[in-house]
């Protein structure tokens, strides 16, 4: 599978699994099989959260990876809320637990809040010295964000920006997508099919047709052949785990660039972060 570098010098696959809404209702057994399909795929990295059905969602990804914990590549996020000094390492051990591991490769502040960056900052640190986290990130961060981020003592270390990032939403091409290129921090799209809203749209249909795939398929080709770029899906099923991993296949041709341009013009102005 195609990888994304990251700062550190880390290989990540472009392709990965969120787990947004998983665990809040039953069908427990089945997200807990898709997930560990995707393991079985290559889609080794991970993404939850402390957030997601209130631990919930890092319960079912502690039950897919039991057993085969050095394959994955662990991501969770931390809300604002517990992201002080002190409280993100409660909130890291608590989110430790429910996965039943020792350590996660990946943690992210969730999005800015109240607490002072310089501080979380200090806690991701901690965290790393500790060996609870390898690397920490950010999630929802504008280009103004970033900035401030990398201003900061040992902010630089940032290993990835998580933004709302598909064809309904481009703004981040305007102004984050190029600071992250240029500062060679790769951008982690979430809600890569819009939560399913992408899907029905007419010019994606018709590339899909024309390649013989989906229009989810297309959705995620689109944004895994731009540079800089890794995605992750959420798929509650096995047949949208296949189905989306079938997306590394397609190769959009230029026409198709430009058509997917036409029907989802990129931004010409500054636009406030979008999020979900
Ligand atoms: N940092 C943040 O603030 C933030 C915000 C939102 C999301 N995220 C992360 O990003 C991940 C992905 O985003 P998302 O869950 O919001 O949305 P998404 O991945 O764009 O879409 C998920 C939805 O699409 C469906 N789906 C998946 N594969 C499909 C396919 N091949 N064909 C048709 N439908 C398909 C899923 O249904 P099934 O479940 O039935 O498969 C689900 O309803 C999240 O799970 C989470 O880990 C982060």
């Amino acid at each position: 599978m195609k990888q994304v570098k990251l700062p550190s010098g880390i290989d990540v696959p472009v392709l990965g699994q969120g787990t947004w809404a998983m665990g809040e209702r039953g069908g427990r057994k089945t997200e807990v099989t898709a997930l560990k399909l995707g393991l079985d795929l290559g889609m080794n990295l991970i993404d939850t959260a402390e957030m997601y059905a209130s631990g919930g969602a890092e319960e079912v990804v502690g039950e897919a990876i039991a057993g085969r914990r050095d394959e994955v590549y662990l991501v969770s996020k931390v809300l604002p809320s517990n992201a002080s000094r002190r409280g993100i390492v409660t909130a890291c051990e608590r989110s430790l637990k429910r996965l039943k591991t020792d350590r996660m490769e990946l943690y992210l502040l969730h999005w800015q809040g109240g607490v002072p960056l310089a501080e979380t900052v200090e806690g991701f640190e901690a965290l790393v010295r500790d060996g609870k986290i390898r690397r920490w990130g950010v999630s929802n961060f504008d280009a103004g964000d970033m900035e401030e981020l990398v201003s900061l003592k040992g902010g630089d270390a940032v290993q990835t920006n998580q933004v709302y990032y598909n064809l309904n939403h481009r703004g981040i091409e305007f102004d984050l997508a190029p600071w992250c290129l240029k500062h060679r921090v790769p951008i982690m799209a979430y809600s890569p099919l819009d939560q399913g809203r992408l899907l029905r749209a007419p010019a994606l249909q018709q590339i899909a047709q024309a390649h013989g795939v989906t229009a989810a398929q297309v959705a995620l080709a689109w944004l895994m052949q731009r540079d800089g770029v890794f995605v992750i899906p959420k798929a509650g099923s096995e047949a949208h785990v296949r189905e989306n991993f079938g997306a590394l296949k397609v190769q959009l041709s230029k026409d198709d660039l430009a058509t997917l341009d036409r029907a989802f013009p990129p931004p010409r102005k500054k636009t406030p972060l979008e999020t979900t």
